[in-house]
């Protein structure tokens, strides 16, 4: 991702996280200011159609968020991103994590092909009553 891909990112972003976007700030932020972030974006005809971000802190790599647009969902994109981004943390990272609300089947069922498992709550993550499930997925083998 670059900063030009943000007004693109945003439209999806909004579209996909009505009751608790990110701003354009925050992905402008993230992509000049973090040192841990790492952001990507998928493209079709040089359309950008969805988007992933992940925090490397030396070998974790924490998935913060990832959406396809809403009209392409359901077409094996979201599953294509989040295996290209697995390879790209597994040349680093030991371990992948991300959060996911309960009620969020499809992006579960996602990251349950591709290996994720629940690793714990975590408590009011989203605003008050609504937690987050952790999941987490081993990147190398032992
Ligand atoms: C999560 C998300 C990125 C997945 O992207 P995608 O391109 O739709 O994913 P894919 O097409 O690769 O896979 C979707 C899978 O979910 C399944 N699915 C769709 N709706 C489902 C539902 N309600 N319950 C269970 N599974 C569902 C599909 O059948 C498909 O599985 P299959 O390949 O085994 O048939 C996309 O849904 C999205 O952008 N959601 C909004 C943002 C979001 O919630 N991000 C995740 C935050 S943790």
């Amino acid at each position: 991702m670059t900063v030009g891909d943000v007004p693109a990112v945003y439209d999806i972003e909004q579209q996909s996280f009505p009751s608790g976007s990110w701003t354009m700030d925050a992905f402008y932020h993230e992509l000049e200011k973090n040192e841990f972030g790492h952001y990507f974006v998928m493209t079709l005809d040089d359309q950008v159609i969805g988007y992933l971000g992940l925090w490397i802190v030396i070998d974790q790599a924490q998935i913060t968020t990832v959406a396809i647009a809403e009209t392409l969902r359901g077409c094996g994109y979201g599953q294509l991103l989040l295996e290209y981004v697995m390879n790209y943390a597994r040349m680093t990272c030991e371990m992948m994590s991300l959060e996911v609300r309960e009620e969020n089947a499809a992006a579960r069922h996602v990251y349950e092909k591709l290996g994720f498992s629940y690793g714990g709550l975590r408590r009011d993550y989203y605003g008050p009553g609504q937690d987050a499930k952790v999941m987490w997925v081993r990147l190398k083998n032992e």
